[in-house]
Formats: C-alpha cells, sequence, structure tokens
C-alpha cells in the first residue's frame, strides 16, 4: 500500500506523528527516509509524545541508538553515519524486539531491517510544507490507510 500526503506546517505534522503513535503495537517498525533538516526527528519527537513520553527526543546522530523506556520502549536510531554499510548485527537486538523503533536514514541498514515495515519519506517543498511518501508492507498496509485520511 502506498499513500502521499501534503502536510502543510509544522502543527500538521504533530497532528499526523499522533494518528501514527495511536497505531503502535509492540514490535513496531518505521523506517524513515528524506534530506537533512526534513523533519525526521522532528515527526520523532511528535510521535514521542504520543507515546506518553515527555523527555524530550532530539537527534541520535551522534550515538545512533537511544532508548526511551515506558510501557512500551521507543528505540530511536539515526543511522546516517552507518554509511551503506548494509547490515547491523548489534542493532537487530533492538529492531528484532517488542519494542517500537524508529530508524532515520534506515537505507544504510536495509539488510538488518525486516520487510514488514512502514516506510515515510519526507520531502522538502518549501520551509513548513513537506511531502510524505507513505508506503507499508502486510501488517502495516492498513494502517497506511488509516493515517493517509
Ligand atoms: N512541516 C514540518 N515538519 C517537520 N519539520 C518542520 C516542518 N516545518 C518546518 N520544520 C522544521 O524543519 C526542521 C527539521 O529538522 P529535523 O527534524 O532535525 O530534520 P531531520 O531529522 O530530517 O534531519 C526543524 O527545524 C523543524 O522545526
Ligand atoms: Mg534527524
Amino acid at each position: 500500500m502506498y499513500k502521499e500526503i501534503i502536510i502543510k506546517d509544522i502543527t500538521e505534522m504533530n497532528e499526523f506523528a499522533l494518528k501514527v503513535s495511536k497505531e503502535i503495537f509492540p514490535g513496531f517498525i518505521l523506517c524513515l527516509e528524506g534530506d537533512l533538516g526534513a523533519g525526521k526527528t522532528t515527526f520523532t519527537k511528535f510521535l514521542g509524545l504520543g507515546m506518553g513520553f515527555t523527555d524530550n527526543i532530539n537527534s541520535p546522530t551522534f550515538t545512533i541508538l537511544k532508548i526511551y523506556e515506558g510501557e512500551l520502549n521507543l528505540n530511536h536510531m539515526d543511522v546516517y553515519r552507518l554509511n551503506g554499510i548494509g547490515a547491523d548485527y548489534d542493532l537487530e537486538e533492538y529492531i528484532y524486539s517488542d519494542d517500537v523503533c524508529v530508524i532515520e536514514w534506515y537505507k544504510n541498514i536495509i539488510e538488518s531491517i525486516p520487510e514488514e515495515r512502514l516506510v515515510i519519506e519526507i520531502e522538502i517543498i518549501d520551509e513548513t510544507k513537506r511531502l510524505l511518501k507513505i508506503e507499508g508492507v502486510g501488517k502495516y498496509e492498513k494502517i497506511v490507510q488509516k493515517i493517509s485520511n
């Protein structure tokens, strides 16, 4: 299932992330793609708020993985620096788990990512406007439908 939606500003991004947070289940895999400054981390912050995390979620670029512990753990990864290594066996423990995983620059470790996943690619249209390309495989197909309207 593939859908595209336009987000006109950061408030709409917040609303969208809240909608996504309602679809979360243990083992949820969410892959984010998009240029620097597109809004991957901003989206994740809003998603975290939707999951009940009040701690400030910020860019994990220099740590690769940050874990927020809650009813469901949120594993926030930014694998930008793992520049196309294909697989990362250390991270797989966190990916194949009951935690919720959000992975920025997921293509860099594509071989470690299950095929059943939700992918959101964020394209910058202008300063505040974004095009979201949303793709879901398997159990994520109906989620694409729900979050895109
Ligand atoms: N509609 C929007 N959605 C997300 N971020 C937005 C939007 N409009 C403006 N921004 C700004 O764009 C920047 C996105 O940065 P960030 O989330 O760190 O991007 P990335 O993680 O993709 O590099 C932030 O400064 C944010 O305030
Ligand atoms: Mg980021």
